[in-house]
Order: structure tokens, then C-alpha cells, then sequence
């Protein structure tokens, strides 16, 4: 197969409709079940051929080599035994650190772009290997969809896919460094779950009467206290959406499913002067590697 020049990829963002903490492991990490869910608001990466590994982006404090591309190429090379020589352009549409899963959606594409440009021809499941090296949320990243992440949320089992749905994303004007382990530091004993939860939405998905009263995430109470700003966002979205909104990762972020154009309408109103953002995005089925590249130079 010959070597592509130039590849596009759609990085593709998740919200997490339910973030079960079971318990603490002991390797540090945490035991979860959270479903996942794909939706339509993308980073791009075009990637082709360089001398040397170079990740440049839009925004230039994450271009190098401290981008999750980066490693993720470096992780791939290592993995194939190539010498990592790409050029990553990322173009940021997810909003950063906000618990939507951008870098991590880069870092996959990545792995499925740069298995590709050269023509290194790893499977699904080797993918997979790498993308759990680089963080939890990766392997779901590779494929998205709707799906259930267990043990660290890297095993990832497909679920009944949703039904397509409007998420109006609300994305608070600040988040924090380094905020997942301290969402997990800021659980007590009485956020922990059995899971349970999540094993009974999954299996009421295809039945699409999902709201986000149904959903659920053991970080809100730690994100409300942790995050500057984040609880006066979520009262405003609580007054004026039909139904509870609910938390995305370790956040900030807080998503609701607005049944109407009026109540959408009525919740991004709501957020003026309060310096959030609103974006009405909607739920995606998975795609392969060959649906997620829109061009082939
Ligand atoms: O896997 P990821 O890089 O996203 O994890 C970032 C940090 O979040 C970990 O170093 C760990 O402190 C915490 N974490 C955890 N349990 C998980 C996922 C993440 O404790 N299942």
C-alpha cells in the first residue's frame, strides 16, 4: 500500500452521560464505569510527511512536544519500531481542559492517522494498547460512538447506540491545572458507586427518552467547589433548562439536552454576561478511521 501524503482527520469530542466511581486501585488510579458518548464538535489534524516529529497548533501553547499528539506519535514509533518523522497540524474547535476530551480525541486520531501515513497497518486492538499508555479516555476515542468504559474507562465494551440527540455543551470561562486528579482527590467514601447506574441506562439507550436528569457524574459536587465560576453557571442552566444539567468528565463543563428550539434558545440567553460558552452539538455514531478522514492528498 503506497504512503499517503497528506491526511485530514476530524477529532471528534465526548460528553460522559454517567462517570461511576467504584473504588480506589492500587496502582493510584480509580475503578469506573461511565458511558460514553461521541458528538459533533471536532479539532481537525492534517497530517503528513516531515523530516522530524513536529506538532504545531492554533493555538501555540500547545504546539510540541507537550501536546498528547506528540506522545502519541513518539508512544506508536516506539510501539512499531519506526522513527517517529510526522508533521501534526491540529486545529482546535474543542474547547480546552473542558472535560470534552479534545486532547485526548487528538491523540487518537493521531494514532489512527499516523498508523496510516506509515503504513504501520496495527489493528484495532493494537491501536487500543497505545492509546490506554496515553490516557483513559483514548481508547474510546478511537472508534467513539456510544459505548461503556470500565477499569480505568480505557476497556471499552459498544453500547445500543443513542438515538440522535441535541447536547447544549456550557463551558464555564475558566477551568484549573491538572484537574482530574484533583477531581478524584476531592471524592468522599459516599460518591463512590457500584456501577449500577450505568449498567441500567445502557440498557434504556435505544429507547431514546435519554435526559440529562437520567444522567449522572460522582465530580459534581468536588467540580462545584473546585472550578471558579462553575456553580454560578450550572444555578443559571438549572433555572432556565427543563431538566437538570449534568457534568462532562472531570469538567467544567455542564450539558443539558434541550427538547425544544425555545428552551435552547432560553438557556443560551440565560448565559450572557455570566462568560460562558454554549454550543448546540449533536450525538454521533462511531466511525471508523476511513469515515473520520475527509481528505486523502
Ligand atoms: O488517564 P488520565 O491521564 O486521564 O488520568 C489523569 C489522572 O487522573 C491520573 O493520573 C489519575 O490521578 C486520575 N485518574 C484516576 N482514575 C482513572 C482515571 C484517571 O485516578 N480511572
Amino acid at each position: 500500500m503506497m504512503a499517503c501524503e497528506r491526511l485530514t482527520l476530524k477529532a471528534y469530542a465526548k460528553v460522559n452521560l454517567t462517570l461511576e466511581v467504584i473504588g480506589k486501585r492500587d496502582d493510584g488510579y480509580h475503578n469506573v464505569a461511565t458511558i460514553l458518548q461521541t458528538v459533533d464538535l471536532a479539532d481537525t489534524l492534517v497530517i503528513g510527511p516531515a523530516d522530524e516529529l513536529v506538532v504545531e497548533c492554533d493555538r501555540p501553547d500547545l504546539s510540541g512536544d507537550g501536546n498528547l499528539a506528540w506522545r502519541a506519535a513518539a508512544a506508536l514509533a516506539e510501539r512499531a519500531g519506526v522513527v517517529p518523522r510526522a508533521h501534526i497540524r491540529i486545529e482546535k474547535g474543542i474547547p480546552v481542559a473542558a472535560g470534552l476530551g479534545g486532547g485526548s480525541a487528538d491523540a487518537a486520531a493521531a494514532l489512527v492517522g499516523l498508523n496510516r501515513l506509515w503504513c504501520l497497518g496495527l489493528s484495532g486492538e493494537e491501536l487500543a494498547r497505545v492509546a490506554a499508555g496515553l490516557g483513559s479516555d483514548v481508547p474510546f476515542l478511537l472508534n467513539g460512538g456510544t459505548a461503556l468504559g470500565t477499569s480505568r474507562g480505557d476497556e471499552i465494551t459498544p453500547l445500543t447506540l443513542l438515538p440522535a440527540t441535541d447536547v447544549l455543551l456550557v463551558v464555564p470561562p475558566e477551568s484549573i491545572e491538572a484537574k482530574t486528579p484533583a477531581m478524584y482527590r476531592g471524592l468522599r467514601p459516599e460518591h463512590f458507586s457500584d456501577g449500577g447506574k450505568s449498567r441500567a441506562i445502557a440498557g434504556t439507550l435505544g429507547s431514546g427518552t435519554l435526559t440529562s436528569a437520567d444522567c449522572c457524574n460522582a465530580f459534581e459536587r468536588a467540580a462545584r467547589e473546585i472550578f471558579p465560576g462553575l456553580a454560578d453557571v450550572w444555578d443559571t442552566v438549572t433555572q432556565t433548562a427543563e431538566h437538570p444539567p449534568r457534568l462532562s468528565g472531570a469538567g467544567p463543563t455542564v450539558y443539558c439536552m434541550p427538547s425544544s428550539e425555545s428552551e435552547r434558545i432560553r438557556v443560551s440567553e440565560s448565559l450572557q454576561g455570566t462568560g460562558a460558552a454554549a454550543y448546540l452539538v449533536r450525538t454521533l455514531s462511531p466511525m471508523s478511521w476511513h469515515a473520520a478522514q475527509t481528505e486523502n492528498h
